[in-house]
């Protein structure tokens, strides 16, 4: 299987209130159709190594960083960040990294149906009847007209990953995403949307402080290790195969 993501000696620091932050990636191979998840404590790093991934968040440095989406040329993002390639970067991303946040992240004004063509409409494709197919598969194919506001939590993250889904993209990241819901609930949702994504030959990576739910879902564990822990904060946590 081809490399979808290759880092190495990725550097990200942060200062959070003179409390200083480091992420550090030594090395990270991830493969096309692999399931990965991020997993430790809060505070570790997930989301920003998640952010990274996204393409929305510059490391301070890298020594490669290379994106190969599926059937797609290998794109230097190392260069392109340094290069300030803005554009080019937010193209890669709306094309071809699907995100899903904590919490959803729908606009509350926006119909299910119109936030989860967002996406399409961002790059310019046709709203025809991929959305509604891949709603049913969601199990929320009766919810398109109403506004995010009536659903349930679970049918807000179902909307957030048909949502994340809607331009067909073969990465997928997602954040924590079933955090905020019932065991059950979440265990449902995790199985549709491990299906999905193995049909898809879609990428998936995901954030989870929840050992035992990922253990249970048989995924591939990045390495994570806080360093240097004091009074819970955490100020270097590194990520690796
Ligand atoms: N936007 C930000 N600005 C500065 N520091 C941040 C920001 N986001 C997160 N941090 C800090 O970076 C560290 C890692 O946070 P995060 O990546 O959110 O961890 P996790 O997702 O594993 O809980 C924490 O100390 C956090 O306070
Ligand atoms: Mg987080």
């Amino acid at each position: 299987m081809s490399v979808v993501y290759s880092l190495k000696n990725v550097v990200k620091s942060r200062l959070v209130d003179k409390a200083g932050f480091r992420l550090q990636v030594p090395s990270i191979e991830i493969k096309q159709q692999e399931n990965i998840a991020l997993v430790g404590h809060s505070g570790c790093g997930k989301s920003t190594l998640l952010d990274i991934l996204a393409l929305a968040l510059h490391p301070d440095s890298q020594d490669e960083f290379l994106l190969t989406p599926k059937d797609q040329e290998s794109q230097d993002v190392g260069f392109l960040w340094k290069k300030k390639k803005q554009n080019k970067l937010s193209k890669i991303r709306k094309q071809h990294i699907g995100y899903v946040l904590q919490q959803g992240g729908l606009l509350p004004y926006l119909t299910v149906r119109e936030n989860i063509e967002l996406p399409r409409r961002l790059m310019n494709l046709p709203q025809d009847d991929s959305t509604r197919s891949l709603a049913r598969v969601m199990g929320i194919h009766r919810q398109l007209d109403k506004l995010p506001g009536l659903l349930s939590a679970g049918e807000r993250q179902r909307v957030a990953f048909t949502r994340a889904l809607s331009h067909r993209p073969s990465i997928l990241l997602a954040d924590e995403p079933t955090a905020s819901l019932d065991p059950i609930t979440a265990r449902k949702i995790m199985a549709v949307v491990m299906e999905l994504v193995k049909g898809l030959n879609i990428t998936m990576i995901t954030a989870s402080h929840d050992w035992a739910h990922v253990y249970k879902m048989d995924l591939r564990v990045l390495k994570q290790e806080a360093e240097v822990v004091e009074d819970g904060h955490v100020y270097q946590s590194t990520f690796t195969d």
